[in-house]
């Protein structure tokens, strides 16, 4: 069944959406921030999909903040600390019974926006697809991962629309009636990986192939299972340790996101990352000094 999907957040992630909803036959509606963004897209009117050399255009509809609605369906894909500012003008247009999913990194902005929206349902996504902008709404497919999503508020409908209409074959959605555990799986590879890369400038695999740095991973890892145990979380089948080397060695040749974000002197999504797990094990009463020392330093000295 066809739907209409408003994506609120047409970076990376969004167009690579936008264009999937597209070509599955969905009607797409990029809500962007500025009329000055507005304009770049009109004189395109469409996301460009580009993946494998092969480049395809997808007509899609965009529309400012103040003018977007009436919503039923939303993707989420700013950044995570982009996520409530940039729901705020378009919150009152959410239709009571809309499906709204957050598809991000790290942990604490899906629950700011579930709290936000509250009594509508409100689901998460976590993906490993790798997408960037080649140029504003071009966007280049560069790794075909999988995406979960399941429910965050207690929802009460079926995610409608995005399963078997989606290309398979191109995205993977897998639903995860357990969302929030995936959520804590990839915020602890992500704070294990993530803020190391950033604090020596090395590429993933550095971090399992040097002694010191692997040595720090080590220390980082195991106060996330001290914190996992305190909450009674348990993530993965042995410590995080390794869990995180054995990504680090797969993603090896990568640059982690937050090292891109820091090299760009952009914003990083620590806040999000270690940021969420420093939160969490003060609510908890511990503390997470390895974390703690890397979330102050990284705070220091990146945006
Ligand atoms: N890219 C990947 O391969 C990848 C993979 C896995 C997970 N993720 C996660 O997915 C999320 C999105 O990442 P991304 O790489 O797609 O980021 P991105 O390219 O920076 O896209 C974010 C978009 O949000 C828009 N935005 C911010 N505030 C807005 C507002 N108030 N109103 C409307 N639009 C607004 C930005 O618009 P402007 O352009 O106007 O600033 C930007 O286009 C992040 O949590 C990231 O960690 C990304």
């Amino acid at each position: 069944m066809a739907a209409h999907w408003h994506i609120l957040g047409a970076g990376s992630i969004g167009c690579l959406w936008a264009a999937h909803l597209a070509k599955a036959g969905h009607q797409v509606t990029l809500i962007l921030r500025s009329p000055e963004r507005l304009d770049t897209f009109n004189a395109k009117g469409a996301v460009v999909l580009e993946s494998e050399d092969t480049h395809h255009y997808y007509p899609v509809d965009a529309c400012l903040p103040d003018n977007c609605g009436p919503i039923s369906n939303l993707l989420i894909t700013t950044k995570a600390y982009d996520t409530l500012p940039a729901l705020e003008p378009v919150a009152s247009q959410i239709r009571q019974d809309a499906c709204v999913v957050v598809m991000q990194n790290g942990m604490g902005a899906q629950q700011e926006a579930a709290t936000r929206l509250a009594p509508i349902n409100v689901w998460a996504a976590s993906t490993t697809d790798g997408a960037w902008l080649k140029a504003p709404f071009h966007v280049v497919f560069a790794g075909s991962g999988e995406t979960k999503a399941g429910p965050l508020s207690q929802a009460t409908t079926a995610l409608p629309a995005i399963p078997p209409e989606l290309t398979p074959s191109d995205l993977t959605l897998v639903a995860d009636e357990q969302i929030e555990l995936s959520l804590w799986r990839k915020l602890a590879i992500n704070c294990a990986i993530n803020p190391l890369t950033a604090f020596y400038d090395c590429r993933n695999g550095e971090l399992t192939e040097d002694p010191e740095k692997f040595q720090h991973m080590s220390r980082v890892c195991a106060e996330i299972d001290q914190l996992c145990q305190q909450l009674n979380l348990q993530l993965f089948d042995g410590p995080a340790i390794q869990q995180a080397e054995s990504v680090a060695r797969a993603t090896g040749a990568n640059f982690s996101s937050m090292l891109q974000d820091v090299r760009h002197q952009r914003k990083t999504e620590l806040d999000y990352i270690t940021g969420y797990l420093l939160q969490k094990a003060k609510q908890a009463g511990l503390t997470l000094p390895e974390n703690q020392k890397l979330y102050e330093h990284l705070k220091e000295t990146t945006k």
